[in-house]
């Protein structure tokens, strides 16, 4: 369980702000409030802010008609912001690594020391070879430094920037502990301009990946095929509009081909985590995130994964009475990011 106060979770993805707030209850945690708000012009763009003040607007419409008390939050950044290495090294102490990172970074990491914030994790010790292996986790400071004014002018206060993979693994750990033990299992979140991936090894995040495809890619693809404008795109892949110039077998066809290169690139990189890790099987794939609403999308990744493919299910978690349940309901795989995050305390 966590030590200290809860921190409100705020997933600022590139289509929408997500947040949660957990409850900790008799030794579980229950949902107290999720709600999310979509943006209208593309604030983020190949990671770079591009208009500030539209996401601080849409993070200050969270904040007021939630009535959101708890100012502290937790944040995640993803994607082109952050390099995460797996670096073997010599055996050392974790204070031994701190003061050997600035040599770390420089041999691994593209940006200069002073522009990045460092984080690390273990992932295993060979005493014997007097090697360990760690994951190197390198995000640019002054990216960091415009999410938190941002976050900031919303009302907010941003305590903890983790990223956006690290959150899912957190989710994974702490509502699908069994699944973990002595396991290898990935967690997929395919949203609108990504796909992250993590590969979890008896709990550890050995492996991450971020792929720069998403949902928006299918909705560009539709647009170009039927000369369509983007909302009228985005209705027909929702399902949500249907009309008789556009074929939804079509449009399923368009969904296939992007969801192909999607998957492409993920058994790719599990070849790659095998060969860097030496593992040799994946147990379980969880999927999340807005694109995988799709069943031609889930079919897919059934069809063409090597392993079991499980929906990140939010609906089966607690939740309390004043928590919107038609929210969880319809968008619970959006919301993982911002529930991992909700999982962080103030004093970690
Ligand atoms: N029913 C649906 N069918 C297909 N796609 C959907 C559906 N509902 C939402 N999506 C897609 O999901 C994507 C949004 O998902 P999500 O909220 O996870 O992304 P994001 O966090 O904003 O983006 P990112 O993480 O890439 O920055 C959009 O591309 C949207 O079109
Ligand atoms: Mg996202």
């Amino acid at each position: 369980m966590a030590n200290g106060k809860l921190l409100l979770g705020l997933d600022i993805g590139s289509s929408s702000a997500k947040i949660c707030l957990l409850k900790e209850v008799r030794g579980s945690y229950e949902i107290q409030l999720v709600d999310s708000a979509e943006f209208s012009n593309d604030p983020i763009v190949e990671g770079s802010i591009l208009n500030g003040s539209e996401i601080t607007d849409v993070i200050r419409g969270l904040v007021r008609s939630n009535g959101i008390k708890q100012k502290a939050c937790a944040i995640a950044v993803s994607g082109y912001n952050v390099i995460v290495k797996r670096v073997r090294m010599p055996e050392m102490s974790e204070e031994e690594l701190q003061e050997n990172l600035r040599w770390e970074v420089e041999q691994h990491i593209p940006f200069d020391y002073e522009e990045v914030v460092v984080d690390t994790v273990i992932l295993e010790r060979n005493q014997q070879q007097k090697k360990m292996e760690i994951l190197l986790v390198a995000t640019k400071k002054d990216v960091v430094r415009d999410y938190i004014s941002i976050v900031r002018d919303a009302g907010l206060e941003v305590k903890i920037v983790d990223t956006v993979n690290f959150a899912l693994h957190n989710l994974i750990e702490v509502f699908y502990p069994k699944e973990t033990e002595n396991a290898v299992v990935g967690v997929i979140n395919v949203g609108a301009a990504m796909t992250s991936m993590t590969m979890i090894v008896n709990g550890v995040p050995s492996f991450t990946r971020d792929i720069t495809i998403g949902g928006n890619q299918i909705t560009e693809e539709i647009q170009k095929k039927f000369g369509i404008t983007r909302e009228e795109a985005e209705a027909f892949k929702t399902g949500k509009s249907q009309s008789e110039g556009v074929v939804p077998a079509d449009v399923d066809d368009v969904t296939k081909a992007v969801v192909e290169n999607i998957v492409g690139e993920i058994r790719r990189s599990i070849n790659f985590f095998y060969e860097t890790t030496g593992c040799d099987r994946v147990d379980k794939l969880f999927l999340c995130g807005g694109a995988v609403k799709s069943p031609t999308t889930r079919r897919l990744f059934e069809k063409s994964l090597d392993a079991p493919v499980e929906l990140i299910d939010l609906k089966n978690l607690a939740y309390s009475k004043q928590c919107k349940h038609d929210v969880l309901e319809e968008k619970g795989l959006e919301l993982t990011v911002a529930l991992g995050l909700a999982l962080r305390s103030a004093n970690e």
